[in-house]
C-alpha cells in the first residue's frame, strides 16, 4: 500500500492542503482503496438506517462514501455503549458551502444518536501552513465558530475546543502522540520535505488529541467517530496507528467527497471571491455568482438543451441544490427535469440561488442568536457526564 497521502498520480493529489479538483467517482474508489478505507456499501447503509430510521441525503447520494471501523461504533452503540463525535475547522478565511458539508452531516449524526461532539478549531494550523498572520486567524476563528454553531448543534452536547485557548489540555496529550511519529513517517504521509518548517511536522499530533481526549478525561475507553472530507484522511490514518499505542481505541471515521469549486475546477478559495459561495454572500451576489460563473452541465444553446438535456451530475447549481434540499423526492424530480431537457440551465441556477439564499438567511438569524451565548459551547471537561 502506498502510505503517502500526497502520492497519487500527477493529477490526483490528496493532502490536507491540496486536493485535485477534478476527482471522479472512480478516482474516489481508488483513493479509498489506496488509503485503506472501506466503501460505505449497501449493507453498511442498511445498518445505519437500522439505528437512525432514515438515511441522510449525503449517504443516499454517496457524498459520504467511505469509512474506517464504523461497524465498531455501531456494534458498541447497539450494545448500549456510548461513543462521541469529533470534527473540526482550521480558520484561514471566510467559510464556504464546502466547509459546511461535514458539519451538516455531523449535526444529523448528533441528533440521531444523541451523543457528545467535540469541534476542534485549529487556530494554530494555517499559521504554520499558509502565509497568514495570527491576528487575521483570530478574527476568522471567532467568525467561523459562529458560522458552525449557527447550524444548530445541541448546546448541551457540543464542545468547541480552540487550540490556542485549550493548549494546556492539548499539549500534554499531543506530545504523547508526537513521541510515536518519526519525521520519516510524517514525510511519507504528508509529503513534507526537509525545507518544511518543523511546526508542520508536529501539527498532526495536535489534531489527533480530540480523537482520544474523552477516553483520557473519563478514564474509560469511549469510541470516537470522525466525519471529514477526504483531504483530512492522512491525519487520521496516522492517528489510527499511534493512538492504540497510548492504550486507546483506534478512532473511526466517515469520509466525504469534495464539493468542486463554483467554476468546476480549481480550489474554492477566499482569495478568489467567485470561486465559491461564502456564508456572508448577500442574496444578490449569490444569484450573480451562479448566473455568471457556475459550471454548467447544460448545453450551449436552449435549443440543444431542450433536445439533448443536461448532465446534472457535473452541474454546480444542481449539486448545491441537492445538498440543501432535504426533500429527496423533489431532488429526484429536478434531476429528471434537467436531465431530460425540460429545464434550462438558467432555471436550474435560479432554483439553486433561491435555495442557497433561503439556507443562508436561516444561518444569519441563528448566528445572531448563538453569538449571545457562544461561551456556553466552549470545551470544559466538567461538562461531560
Ligand atoms: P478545513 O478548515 O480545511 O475544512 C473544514 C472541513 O471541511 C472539509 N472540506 C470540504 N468538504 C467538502 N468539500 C469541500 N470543498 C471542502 N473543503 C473542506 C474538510 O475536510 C474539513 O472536514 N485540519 C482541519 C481542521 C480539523 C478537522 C479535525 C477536520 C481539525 N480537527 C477533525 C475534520 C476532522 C482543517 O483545516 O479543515
Amino acid at each position: 500500500m502506498n502510505l503517502r497521502g500526497a502520492m497519487m498520480t500527477d493529477k490526483m493529489e490528496v493532502t490536507p492542503w491540496t486536493v485535485s479538483q477534478e476527482l471522479k467517482d472512480t478516482d474516489y474508489d481508488r483513493i479509498a482503496d489506496e488509503f485503506g478505507a472501506k466503501r460505505l456499501n449497501d449493507e453498511m447503509l442498511e445498518r445505519i438506517r437500522g439505528f437512525t430510521g432514515d438515511l441522510h441525503p449525503f449517504l443516499k447520494y454517496g457524498i459520504f462514501f467511505a469509512h474506517r471501523d464504523l461497524d465498531l461504533i455501531l456494534d458498541d452503540y447497539g450494545n448500549g455503549k456510548r461513543f462521541y463525535l469529533y470534527t473540526g475547522r482550521g480558520p484561514s478565511g471566510k467559510m464556504h458551502l464546502g466547509h459546511l458539508l461535514p458539519f451538516l452531516f455531523t449535526k444529523w449524526l448528533q441528533d440521531k444518536f444523541n451523543v457528545d461532539l467535540i469541534i476542534q478549531i485549529t487556530d494554530d494550523e494555517k499559521y504554520l501552513f499558509r502565509d497568514i498572520d495570527q491576528e487575521d486567524i483570530s478574527r476568522y476563528t471567532d467568525e467561523n465558530i459562529l458560522d458552525i454553531l449557527s447550524l444548530g448543534f445541541n448546546p448541551d452536547r457540543t464542545h468547541v475546543l480552540v487550540d490556542s485557548q485549550h493548549s494546556g489540555l492539548l499539549y500534554n496529550n499531543a506530545i504523547k502522540v508526537a513521541r510515536y511519529i518519526t519525521s520519516s513517517s510524517a514525510k511519507a504521509v504528508f509529503g513534507f520535505t526537509d525545507s518544511d518548517n518543523i511546526g508542520k511536522f508536529f501539527f498532526t499530533s495536535i489534531q489527533a488529541v480530540p480523537a482520544f481526549l474523552l477516553s483520557e478525561l473519563k478514564g474509560e475507553d469511549i469510541r470516537c467517530l470522525i466525519p471529514y472530507a477526504i483531504d483530512q484522511d492522512p491525519h487520521f490514518k496516522l492517528a489510527r496507528d499511534v493512538i492504540p499505542k497510548l492504550g486507546y481505541y483506534k478512532p473511526s471515521s466517515i469520509i466525504s467527497k469534495f464539493i468542486p469549486s463554483l467554476k468546476g475546477s480549481g480550489k474554492m478559495s477566499s482569495s478568489d471571491q467567485n470561486s465559491g459561495i461564502y456564508l456572508d454572500d448577500d442574496p444578490k451576489s449569490v444569484r450573480k455568482k451562479l448566473m455568471k460563473y457556475a459550471f454548467s452541465g447544460g448545453r450551449d444553446t436552449a435549443e440543444e438543451q431542450r433536445k439533448y438535456g443536461a448532465n446534472p451530475d457535473i452541474d454546480f447549481a444542481f449539486n448545491v441544490y441537492r445538498l440543501l434540499e432535504e426533500n429527496y423526492g423533489k431532488v429526484q424530480k429536478i434531476h429528471e427535469e434537467y436531465r431530460s431537457g425540460n429545464m434550462l440551465s438558467g432555471e436550474m441556477k435560479s432554483l439553486a440561488a433561491d435555495k442557497i439564499n433561503e439556507f443562508l438567511a436561516v444561518l444569519r438569524t441563528n448566528k445572531e442568536r448563538v453569538s449571545k451565548d457562544v461561551s456556553s459551547y466552549m470545551f470544559d471537561p466538567a461538562r461531560f457526564e
